[in-house]
């Protein structure tokens, strides 16, 4: 192709506020150094890692021993996330500062860190700090029920990856009564659906479900009121996913961007909310620091498959091999340092920065929450036009 026709655009290094590293645990589907590699890879240069680890992240010996491995092994800057259990809900406000936030596992999914009694999550809804997010796994109507203890408890939530149509209006409900909920989708549950099992099998086991094409449609009409989007990345090997009982989860960090770009691309989606549901809001959100000297570059024009297997997740596999996209992260530099360029990643394990560690949070709020907002202002500009400030 004619590489001077190609349009190359400089965009903020992107937030991914849903990620399952697996290291403590299970290193042979993902540790911190192969996990950063495909988060730079997707032009992703800052993860929160969820707490559904072995040990899970629950109590100040887990925390510290998950931020020690990932301070040695990670390559992208990161945060971690603590996981409620049913009685570490005196334990955990005081760790929150230098957490990425609370997490909640409402429904049946891969861990062992799922609440049954509601009384324990108004506990833990009470206790954590007010101005620190707490997110929750709520698949259908556990999505009113957290709502509902967020309200009694009168502090915001964030809705983890909503899949079906009842959960995306039911948040534009709440958000439209002006409760301070937030919410993610997750790139596979907009551009897969139930149909996509015939030819996935079991290997197209997630939590939430791959829905109907309808549910789709919804968070595609409803993207106004979606606040961020986040992978969940959830690697299990290909040798597990053949499996006959299959652990639910999908890899999803080298193919977010990309499949996204495309949606812009085709007229889906604009640019300026790429950028707010991927940087702008999940700083807001989770109050991330800014990343200085931060920022990727994208050929909007590249045409290419998705492979197999992309190169850097140890899952060795992907739900969506096969598919023609238009977008290539071509580079990623991170707090100066060229981390990524035309798929090699150029940092090693150990260059990611722990944000609560470098900018610690304010145990007490120092201002008041911000009620949710659905756009920011443009922040990205394209490389032709690189004398514009860097987004701050
Ligand atoms: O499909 C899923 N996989 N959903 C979850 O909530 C957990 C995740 C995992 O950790 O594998
Ligand atoms: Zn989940
Ligand atoms: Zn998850
Ligand atoms: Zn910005």
């Amino acid at each position: 192709d004619c590489i001077s026709s190609r349009r190359i655009m400089k965009l903020p290094g992107l937030i991914d506020v849903h990620v399952h590293v697996r290291e403590p645990g299970a290193t042979h589907k993902e540790d911190w150094a192969s996990c950063s590699a495909a988060a730079l890879a997707g032009g992703v240069t800052l993860i929160c890692a969820m707490p559904n680890t072995q040990p899970p992240t629950t109590d100040l010996d887990a925390l510290t021993l998950t931020k020690e491995l990932a301070d040695r092994g990670s390559r992208c800057d990161f945060a971690v996330f603590l996981g409620a259990s049913s009685n570490n809900h005196t334990t955990l406000p005081e760790l929150a500062p230098r957490a990425a936030a609370l997490k909640m596992y409402l429904n049946e999914t891969f861990t062992t860190l799922r609440l049954h009694d509601t009384t324990i999550w108004l506990k833990h809804l009470e206790s954590w700090p007010p101005h620190l997010p707490v997110c929750v796994h709520a698949e259908g109507q556990t999505t009113a029920a957290a709502l509902m203890m967020a309200h009694l408890a009168g502090r915001p939530i964030h809705v983890c990856h909503v899949a079906l149509r009842e959960e995306v209006l039911l948040i534009r409900s709440a958000k439209e009564k002006g409760m301070a909920v937030t919410c993610e989708v997750c790139p596979h549950h907009l551009f897969l659906t139930s149909d996509d099992l015939e030819h996935l099998g079991l290997k197209g086991e997630v939590r939430p479900r791959l829905a109907s094409p309808a549910d789709q449609q919804a968070l595609w009409d409803n993207l106004d009121i979606i606040d961020c989007f986040a992978t969940d990345h959830a690697p299990h090997t290909l040798e597990e996913k053949s499996g006959l009982q299959p652990p639910p989860g999908f890899p999803g960090l080298e193919t977010m961007l990309p499949l996204l770009l495309t949606a812009v691309t085709q007229g889906k989606l604009s640019m300026e909310d790429l950028v707010n549901k991927l940087h702008h809001n999940p700083r807001r959100i989770f109050h991330l620091p800014r990343q200085p000297r931060t920022y990727i570059e994208v050929d909007l024009d590249a045409q290419w498959t998705i492979p197999e297997s992309p190169p850097f997740s140890k899952a060795r596999w992907t739900p969506f091999a096969g598919r023609k996209v238009t977008g290539r992260v071509q580079r990623v530099v991170l707090r100066g340092e060229m981390a990524y360029v035309d798929g090699q990643v150029l940092v090693p394990p150990g260059f990611g920065e722990d944000v609560r560690e470098t900018q610690p949070l304010s145990p007490a709020p120092v201002q008041p929450v911000a009620p949710p907002t659905f756009a920011a202002p443009l922040q990205y500009s394209m490389a032709a036009n690189i004398t514009l400030p860097l987004p701050p």
